[in-house]
């Protein structure tokens, strides 16, 4: 973790659970982390218990369904801090309802969360990396076993499908990176 010391982490589902472990991790390695998510004031209040760490955590306020937010995120992080090194792309939900009972708003939603803005953040977390000359930076993107294998539970039906998607693209993009030959890294969790 030392190289990553005084480096700039963008942590999205950075409110609770795993994105705010991960966001506790980091900043306790050094990092500016960057944590994003609509419930603002949970980030805010992490970031005043993590006062006496080496790294920092800012809190941006953003609706990963909704594009313009996230463009306004990584403006922020570009006038902040110059822009982005790692991207943990966390944020993801279900619904929790069969196929049977789900909507098509609920479909797009968990669709534009879990997979849509993974791509657009990974879009724009590169180009960051590409204009400052950032060759070592790194994508994580968080799946789930739900990712792997197609469970018997009907709850998580749609949710798994956005799990294969989010591989999909993973994968892809790990495939263009590799193609331009740049070191920068992409993972899947
Ligand atoms: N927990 C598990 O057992 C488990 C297992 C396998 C995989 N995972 C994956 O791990 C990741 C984190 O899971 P978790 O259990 O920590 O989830 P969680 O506790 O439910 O937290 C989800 C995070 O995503 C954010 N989020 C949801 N919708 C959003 C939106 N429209 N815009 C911005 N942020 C949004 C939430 O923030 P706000 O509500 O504040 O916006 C929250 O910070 C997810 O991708 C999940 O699929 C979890």
């Amino acid at each position: 973790m030392e190289r990553w010391n005084g480096r700039v982490a963008l942590v999205t589902g950075a409110s609770v659970g795993i994105g705010a472990a991960i966001c506790k991790v980091l900043v306790g390695a050094g990092m500016k982390v960057v944590g994003a998510a609509r419930g603002v004031e949970k980030i805010q209040e992490l970031s005043n218990s993590l006062k006496k760490e080496k790294g920092s955590l800012t809190a941006v306020k953003c609706d990963l369904t909704k594009e313009e937010d996230i463009r306004h995120l990584f403006k922020e992080i570009k006038a902040k801090f110059g822009g982005v090194d790692v991207c943990i792309n966390n944020a993801g939900f279900t619904y929790s309802k069969s196929l049977l009972e789900g909507t098509p708003t609920e479909w797009k939603n968990m669709m534009n969360v879990n997979v849509i803005a993974v791509c657009l953040c990974s879009k724009l977390a590169i180009q960051s990396m590409k204009e400052r000359g950032v060759d070592d930076g790194h994508i994580v993107n968080v799946s789930s076993v739900a990712g792997h294998v197609i469970l018997n539970m009907p709850e998580v039906h749609f949710y798994t499908a956005t799990k294969y998607a989010l591989n999909a693209v993973s994968e892809g993009l790990r495939q263009e990176m590799r193609e331009l030959k740049s070191h920068i890294r992409i993972s899947i969790y």
